[in-house]
């Protein structure tokens, strides 16, 4: 079975190239990689760290442009790509712009789609931006869906998709290829001894007031509270960056960089006293490893995670960030609960189970529905 498997984001490279090592293991796949290019030099870090190189590139990213001239642009070239492969079958991965260009192009041309991290939802079309419009519509063109948890595998249910599997989230998998007992904070021996809170922002519907209100509330903490340090590395979204900048002017005890490699980001993630965040991803890794997320959003299709305590959804008020935060970091009680690690979205055997379903459908192609 030749498969086409399609990269855009650092967080797809994150939660697919595991899935590629995977699938390379068995001589029933012909597994082809391309490389979009929306995202840049982050993108390129995963690819470098899991020693994967691409079949195909693009560079679709160039800076400041609009979202319909990312999908023209990317539909030409998918369009292109997928004419000169003829791949039995598409990977694609999430939500993203390219995972929804590379879709749609497929289905335009009768090529089979498997889609990974299908059916999470938050129903508010505006929420993220534009992401649930994009999984929502990969979804209704996939042949295959590979959901990470019963919650998404209802949902797909209940919107009538076939071939749903339940496998968990490969991003859990990507993990096991990080973590290190033996890693070192990257700061001062007495900024390690506080308590380390990480930080990242970059969703497109709260850039702004919203994400300007989540930081300041973030910057009221670190002002009240001495005994904690944190570690912010800033999305390169130039939008993202201006905010962050000024926000911390003046402010001690934060250390604000340039995006960390996988590496040091799981690491410095898996001895956080807690991450403030919008991410997607980084719901799930905290999430496994019990660390507490306040996540500063106003939705989140991660509900796996509410459920299980360790994700507080904070919303970007700055008083209420601020009080809730206080007020959960001086009660054992609720921190513990955070704390507790969870396998809501996987075990670490994702990429083996979507395997194990793709190789008896490597042999008949004609199963796919
Ligand atoms: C995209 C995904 C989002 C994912 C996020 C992960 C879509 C619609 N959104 O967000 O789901 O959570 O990536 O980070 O596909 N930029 C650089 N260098 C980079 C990357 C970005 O300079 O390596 C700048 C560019 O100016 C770019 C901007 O950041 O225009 C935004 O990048 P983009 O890929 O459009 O990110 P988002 O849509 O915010
Ligand atoms: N991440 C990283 N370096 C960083 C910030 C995040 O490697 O400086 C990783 C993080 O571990 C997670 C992924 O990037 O796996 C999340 O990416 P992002 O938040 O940009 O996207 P989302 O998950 O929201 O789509």
């Amino acid at each position: 079975m030749k498969i086409l498997a399609v990269i855009g984001t650092r967080p797809e490279a994150i939660k697919m190239l595991p899935l590629i090592i995977e699938l390379k293991k068995y001589r029933d796949f012909e597994v082809l990689i391309c490389s979009s290019g929306q995202h840049g030099d982050i993108l390129k870090c995963v690819f470098d760290y899991f020693n994967i190189k691409t079949d195909f590139s693009f560079c679709a990213m160039k800076k400041g442009q609009s979202l319909s001239r990312l999908t023209t642009k990317l539909l030409d070239y998918f369009d292109a790509l997928l004419d000169k492969i003829s791949p039995d079958l598409l990977l694609a991965h999430g939500d993203t712009t390219t995972a929804f260009c590379a879709s749609l192009s497929a289905f335009y041309k009768g090529i089979k789609i498997a889609h990974v991290e299908a059916g999470l939802r938050t129903y508010d079309k505006r929420s993220p931006f534009p992401e649930e419009l994009n999984r929502v519509t990969i979804d209704a063109l996939a042949d295959l869906h590979f959901a990470p948890t019963q919650l998404s595998r209802s949902r797909l249910e209940k919107e009538g998709r076939e071939s749903v599997f339940v496998v968990g989230n490969t991003g859990i998998d990507a993990l096991s290829y990080t973590l290190d007992n033996n890693y070192v904070l990257p700061v001062s021996n007495k900024e390690a001894n506080k308590k380390i809170l990480l930080v990242t922002t970059h969703r497109r519907e709260n850039i702004g007031s919203k994400m300007r209100s989540s930081l300041l509330a973030v910057r009221d903490i670190l002002e009240y509270r001495n005994d904690f340090f944190a570690v912010f590395p800033v999305h390169p979204n130039p939008a993202v960056r201006t905010e962050a900048i000024s926000v911390f002017e003046g402010i001690k005890n934060i250390k604000i960089c340039e995006p960390l490699t996988l590496y040091d980001f799981h690491n410095i993630l898996a001895r956080a006293f807690a991450v403030f965040t919008d991410s997607g991803g980084i719901q799930e890794e905290a999430s496994f490893l019990g660390v507490p997320v306040f996540l500063l959003r106003d939705t989140t299709e991660r509900e796996e995670g509410m459920e299980s305590g360790n994700i507080r959804l904070v919303g970007t008020d700055r008083k209420r960030i601020f009080e809730d935060f206080l007020r959960v970091s001086e009660s054992e009680d609720e921190l513990s609960k955070m704390r507790s690690r969870s396998f809501a979205f996987g075990d670490g055997h994702a990429c083996e189970k979507i395997v194990k379903i793709l190789l008896p459908l490597s042999k008949n192609n004609d199963i796919i529905k």
